[in-house]
């Protein structure tokens, strides 16, 4: 499949670390990385209309694929105009494959090298069976700008043995993704398992790049359990000794600031996760600080912004932290929403300067900046 309208161009190398700074064209933009992107899961980033999402920064927003077929359904959408219409965003979309809500529905799930049968206990109950080709049917009716081949993601900790039958089986599915995309207009990218094994990450790896030329790859099963050092162990060699320089590299479902900028430093360049939309909706903001629980009775009589130093529309735009823990603890929802925006910003804004960090060869100094300071405690 012709994948030439997915060019990805480095623009800078950091000298001291893994750092690269880039490019990645898609029909619906230009995608500046590092970068952050928020997730849409069910075609909405909960609570932001998405000329707000856009006015934070976002170049482009994730959805899922297994969410949007169960409701409204892939034909619903398709018929509506594509996902970019439906749900208004005209930027680029990536599209996860589900593979990740699949397993999360633990007894419920049976794999074949067929494909996967599950029971939607979190819909109406109902059976389903999806191959390969079927998800990668849903996909292209939904005509996100990038889409993710079927996975199967292991937990942690797992034997081995099941890690390794997992890249087998992600493999094979890689292939028959591969072969049964079509659309020139939508990128799919591979998706590299093999848990905390480094050696089954490099056959994982080895595989994908034996089945063709995937414009990007995901890095998953990362953030299930594990903790961050557990994680780097692998991460670190994989993305800097082994991934293809050329091409994007995209760490799934990691949303955590230290692990952000530790993992640039690696060489990653692409992040999505629900972290600082669900801890958000919790009354946690992240902050210069560290994190912050909003329902704490200190921030009562405390006229400040949730962070002196953030120049979000939430923070310069008068809106207290007395005002946000009373939302919050009332259940208001804009609390949620206020955080919401608060969270995204932070996370697009610390890659925004990652990015220029980069771009003038500093990025180390970045990174232990970053390190000693207060906000990288607690993650
Ligand atoms: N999101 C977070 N981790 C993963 C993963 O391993 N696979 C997929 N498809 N999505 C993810
Ligand atoms: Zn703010």
């Amino acid at each position: 499949m012709d994948q030439s309208l997915f060019t990805y161009d480095i623009v800078a190398e950091d000298p001291k670390t893994h750092a690269r700074a880039g490019v990645l064209h898609t029909p619906h933009g230009d995608i500046p990385t590092p970068i952050f992107m928020p997730v849409g899961t069910k075609a909405t980033v909960k609570g932001l209309p998405t000329e707000t999402v856009r006015e934070l920064g976002a170049k482009i927003v994730l959805a899922n694929t297994y969410h949007l077929a169960m409701r409204p359904g892939a034909d619903l959408i398709e018929e509506m105009g594509g996902l970019h219409t439906f749900m208004n965003w005209h930027g680029p979309i990536l599209t996860d494959s589900g593979g990740f809500q699949v397993f999360s529905h633990g007894d419920a799930v049976k794999l074949s090298d067929e494909g996967v049968r599950f029971i939607a206990t979190d819909y109406d109950g109902s059976h389903i069976f999806w191959s390969p080709e079927d998800n990668m049917a849903i996909a292209q009716k939904l005509g996100s700008d990038i889409c993710m081949q079927l996975d199967q993601c292991p937990g942690y900790p797992a034997e081995r043995s099941y890690v390794e039958r997992a890249v087998e089986l992600s493999s094979m599915w890689a292939e028959r993704c591969y072969r049964a995309h079509t659309r020139p207009d939508q990128a799919l990218f591979g998706i590299v398992q093999g848990g905390m094994h480094l050696d089954l990450r490099l056959r994982s790896l080895a595989h994908l790049e034996s089945v063709g030329d995937f414009p990007g790859y995901g890095i998953g099963g990362y953030s299930v359990g594990e903790d961050h050092e557990t994680m780097f162990e692998t991460l670190e060699p994989l993305v800097s000794e082994y991934m293809p320089l050329t091409k994007p590299r995209y760490l799934m479902g990691v949303g955590n600031p230290t692990t952000l900028v530790r993992a640039v430093a690696a060489g990653v360049d692409m992040f999505d996760c629900v972290l600082p939309t669900r801890t958000g909706r919790m009354g946690t903001a992240f902050s210069s600080e560290g994190r912050l629980n909003l329902r704490n009775a200190r921030f009562a009589r405390d006229a400040g912004p949730i962070d002196a130093t953030c120049s979000c529309p939430v923070c310069t735009g008068g809106y207290s932290r007395s005002l946000i823990r009373h939302l919050v603890t009332q259940k208001e929802m804009l609390g949620g929403i206020l955080l919401s925006q608060h969270n995204i910003h932070f996370l697009l804004h610390l890659m925004q300067e990652a990015r220029a960090a980069i771009i003038e060869g500093r990025y180390a100094d970045f990174v232990s900046s970053w390190m000693s300071g207060e906000g990288a405690a607690d993650y």
